[in-house]
């Protein structure tokens, strides 16, 4: 049982990198015990950081205040997405990247970092199908690597993405995906319409940023 009466047992967790930190419950021999909010589960937990753990926290940022990631983000993306392009090159993504620097308006790319290593991104453009220019932005790119996965990065990067849009004052925000709109429907999202996009079956897909 937890030595700190209201926490209720239904919020213990296991600690994980990747909760939000909202403030600091107790310390004592179990190490340090902080009141988070858990991204996956978007609930309360108790995050317990033992005495053996490292204090490793995953943050978000943007990309351009951690260049030295664009090349092997670039070449992620590339190896995951290029077949949906008919002109693409992990250059050509660099430069689109780079293109992102000059200016804090969209797009943008944010990153996932726990400690120095990179371990997400996703982006916020103001188009990504040329099929559909009429809707707009757009939440795209959302990627974590595959020694990376279920640890919540992913859901914390659309959470991220959907906020930053919100800040910006888009009340809508739009996705398309080749193959997981079921991940997209845990985390709000609703599907617009199944299409087909370069040759490929893809969900469009909406969420009310507010
Ligand atoms: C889709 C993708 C971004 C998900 O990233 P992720 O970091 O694994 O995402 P999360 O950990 O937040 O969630 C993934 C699953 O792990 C589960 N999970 C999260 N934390 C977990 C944990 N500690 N233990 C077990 N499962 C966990 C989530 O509930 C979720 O379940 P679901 O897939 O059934 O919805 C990643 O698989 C990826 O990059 N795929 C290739 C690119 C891609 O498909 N991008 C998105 C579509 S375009």
């Amino acid at each position: 049982m937890s030595r700190l009466p209201w926490i209720q047992s239904k919020w213990l967790e296991p600690a994980r990198g990747n909760d939000e930190i909202e403030s600091l419950l107790g310390r004592g021999g179990m190490g340090v015990v902080y009141k988070a909010l858990h991204i996956s589960l978007d609930r309360p937990v108790a995050h317990n950081i033992g005495r053996s753990q490292g204090m490793l926290q995953m943050k978000i940022a943007s990309l351009k205040e951690h260049k030295e990631f664009t090349s092997a983000l670039a070449k992620w993306h590339y190896d995951e997405w290029s077949y949906l392009h008919d002109v693409d090159s992990v250059e050509r993504r660099i430069s689109e990247f780079e293109n992102e620097w000059g200016s804090d308006e969209i797009p943008q790319t944010f990153v996932a970092v726990e400690g120095d290593v990179l371990v997400g991104s996703a982006s916020l453009l103001s188009h990504d199908m040329d099929t559909r220019m009429d809707l707009s932005p757009w939440l795209a790119s959302v990627y974590v690597p595959v020694e990376c996965r279920k640890k919540g990065f992913g859901s914390a990067l659309v959470r991220h993405v959907v906020k930053e849009a919100c800040k910006r004052g888009y009340r809508t925000l739009y996705l398309y995906t080749p193959g997981r709109e079921d991940f997209y429907v845990r985390l709000g999202w609703s599907l617009i319409e199944r299409t087909e996009y370069h040759g490929h079956n893809v969900s469009i897909m909406t969420i009310n940023t507010e």
